[in-house]
């Protein structure tokens, strides 16, 4: 059972325009392993380095083994790791993790989309949101993005949406076959006082951005 003492806030379920946002669901493990095989050139210049090759670490027995310890870590109260919906279909994740409570109240940012709803600002409304859920129910105070420079997409995301640059972090994560320098980027909760969402909404060309629950 998921303990609201322990992780105000969760479980969650999100929706804005066309993007929805649950928890990861043991059910969508064929269709999120047939979505990141097809994405794998988009994808593995950002994800860490593994041994394995890439179709066995995106099986879905594989989706069912990390949603199992992804699981335990929302029950614990450190991660919120959300599935992303595009018009209904599975199209991404945004999860916050290494969530630390006490005097620090931090997470941090990961996401990431089916190339095929790239570009469209769908990323950005489901960072938005999860950023104002995080700030709102669950508490925190701040959020981290670690970004790669080279990672255009994702630091104009940040950037958009109110993310300060803090720092260059050398060498910080082994990703793609190496360590690689990541740029810090963090939003505040008292950087946006009337929200990310409405952030998002002043900085997207075409606003479909109406929250409906
Ligand atoms: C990083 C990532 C999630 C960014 O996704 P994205 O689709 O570029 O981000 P957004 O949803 O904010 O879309 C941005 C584009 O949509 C446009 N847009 C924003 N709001 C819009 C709206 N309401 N309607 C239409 N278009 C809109 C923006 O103008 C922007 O275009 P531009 O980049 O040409 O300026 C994606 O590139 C990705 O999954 N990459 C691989 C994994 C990865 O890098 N993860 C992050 C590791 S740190």
């Amino acid at each position: 059972m998921d303990d609201p003492l322990l992780h105000p806030g969760w479980p969650a379920r999100l929706s804005a325009g066309p993007v929805e946002l649950h928890p990861l669901r043991r059910r969508d493990a064929a269709e999120w392993s047939r979505l990141r095989v097809a994405n794998e050139g988009w994808l593995r210049p950002w994800e860490p380095t593994a041994a394995a090759p890439w179709a066995t670490r995106h099986s879905p027995a594989a989706y069912r083994a990390m949603r199992r310890t992804i699981a335990r870590r929302a029950r614990a109260g450190t991660s919120l790791p959300f599935a992303l919906r595009v018009d209904g279909r599975l199209a991404g994740q945004v999860t916050v993790d290494n969530i630390v409570r006490g005097a620090l109240r931090t997470g941090s940012l990961g996401y990431w989309v089916d190339r095929a709803v790239a570009g469209r600002g769908v990323a950005s409304l489901a960072v938005a949101l999860v950023c104002d859920h995080a700030f709102g129910p669950v508490g925190l105070h701040r959020l981290q993005a670690d970004i790669r420079p080279e990672n255009g997409p994702s630091r104009r995301l940040v950037e958009r949406l109110g993310f300060q640059r803090e720092g260059l972090l050398r060498r910080y994560l082994d990703i793609d076959g190496g360590w690689r320098d990541h740029l810090a980027y963090a939003l505040l909760a008292e950087d946006l006082p009337d929200g990310v969402l409405d952030r998002w909404r002043e900085m997207s060309p075409g606003r479909h951005g109406d929250r409906s629950t």
